[in-house]
């Protein structure tokens, strides 16, 4: 990664030293670099020149301000799943006519707010929702524009716990129930049909399950067609996997120049394209930096633990899905590495940051976890009381506090004892 990397024995983000970083700014530490997101951006850009075309950053991702702030003035939309996620793409002054309501849960509050403001399109997940949504538009005297998320039953081979575009799944409108669907939102008075969409997974590493969806997508728009009604966009969803350790995703033109062959050859290349990017954008733009704080050798040959200040609470993805992500010592040391399971402090065998790693780390050393743009700080939460850790933008030769370290007495101002 460009602007992650050695400089010497020192682990850089862009032009900083991720240990000084550490020092200066305290850890657990999430670092991004500014320019790594806006060159991930770049291919999808440049594939989708000359098209009618939407880029919504998921920003599940990644929802610190000034990250949604830099794609927001990098030009993209924005794929939001609840009301807390509008509110914040909305307070970096968003456009919410670029903003896409996605997900198979939006209460009547959350829809009310989206047709308040004016976004440019709500992802239906089921009949029942199109119902309510129609329902309540129509109470606000709108009519909500509306694209049915529909699941095209394909394996996008990637973990289950982020494989989405199965039948099983509880996401989307099954295929075959895809056209009764729209012809029902034609008739609610609520509704506006404006689009379809489809997002099959996360973490994908392949082309064939995109241009399955994709055949399957643009038969339902074919036959929705010939049933009368219009389709202005297709969205294709998110899910481009990104390069933990020695995964080889196709890179974002080479997946789009494909896709874009197969919509032209359908002759639906006149159609506006929408893609909810997220992990692609901003996973391999972060670094999770971390103290390590004991070393624990091994007893008769068992295993030997790094026990560093990172948690779980601060990074789900490793006890979540047994992901394995990088991890390196910021300092190269000429010593030889040893084998270490690296953990965090809280109370939990399933708090691990990564297994049976050979590092060449002493106490008060600080390592990075690599990869951790994406679904990292996002993810985070405040188990065993722990504040989430603080997050900083490198842009350059310059450090920008985005978050701050949250304070004990921050997680606790909430609550009220019994009077
Ligand atoms: N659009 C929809 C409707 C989604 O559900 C998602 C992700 C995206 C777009 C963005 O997908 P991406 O481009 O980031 O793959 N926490 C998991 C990933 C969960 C993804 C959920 N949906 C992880 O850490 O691997």
């Amino acid at each position: 990664h460009p602007h992650v990397g050695y400089r010497g024995t020192e682990l850089q983000v862009e032009q900083l030293g991720a240990r000084e970083l550490a020092q200066r700014f305290g850890t657990p530490l999430y670092v991004y670099s500014k320019q790594s997101m806006l060159d991930a951006l770049a291919p999808w850009q440049r594939a989708l020149r000359g098209r009618a075309h939407l880029l919504c950053y998921a920003m599940k991702a990644n929802s610190n301000l000034a990250v949604l702030q830099l794609f927001a003035q990098a030009g993209c939309g924005f794929d939001i799943v609840s009301g807390g996620e509008l509110e914040r793409v909305l307070a970096v002054g968003a456009d919410p006519r670029k903003i896409v309501f996605s997900g198979l849960g939006k209460t009547r509050t959350e829809m009310a707010r989206a047709l308040q403001v004016g976004v440019r399109c709500f992802n239906v997940e089921s009949e029942a929702e199109l119902e309510v949504l129609s329902e309540v538009a129509h109470g606000l005297g709108r009519r909500a524009p509306v694209s049915l998320r529909v699941n095209p039953d394909v394996d996008a081979k990637t973990h289950p716990y982020i494989s989405t575009g199965l039948k099983d799944n509880k996401f989307g409108i099954a295929h075959e129930r895809a056209l009764a669907t729209y012809r029902r939102a034609a008739e609610l008075p609520g509704l506006e049909v404006v689009g379809i969409d489809c997002h099959i997974g996360s973490q994908i590493t392949e082309i064939a399950p995109y241009l399955d969806a994709l055949e399957r997508v643009l038969d339902l728009v074919e036959a929705i067609e010939a049933a009368g009604l219009r389709l202005r966009h297709v969205d294709l969803g998110g899910g481009l996997g990104i390069t933990y350790t020695d995964e080889a995703p196709p890179a974002a033109d080479v997946l789009l120049a494909q896709l874009l062959a197969r919509i032209d050859a359908r002759g639906h290349g006149h159609r506006e394209l929408l893609f909810e990017p997220g992990r692609s954008l901003v996973g391999n733009a972060g670094v999770l930096l971390s103290e390590v704080l004991y070393l624990k050798p091994g007893v008769d040959g068992g295993k030997s633990f790094c026990v560093v200040d990172a948690a779980m609470n601060d990074l789900m993805r490793p006890a979540m899905y047994q992901a394995t992500m990088g991890i390196v010592a910021t300092t190269l040391r000429d010593e030889p590495p040893r084998v270490y399971d690296v953990v965090g402090p809280v109370c939990e065998s399933g708090d691990w940051l990564g297994r049976d790693r050979a590092l060449a780390v002493r106490q008060g050393d600080v390592i990075a976890v690599l990869s951790a743009g994406a679904y990292g700080m996002s993810m985070a939460s405040n188990y065993n009381s722990r504040g989430r850790a603080a997050e900083v933008l490198v842009d350059g030769a310059q450090a920008h506090l985005v978050r701050e370290r949250e304070s004990a007495a921050g997680l606790f101002a909430g609550e009220h004892l019994l009077s």
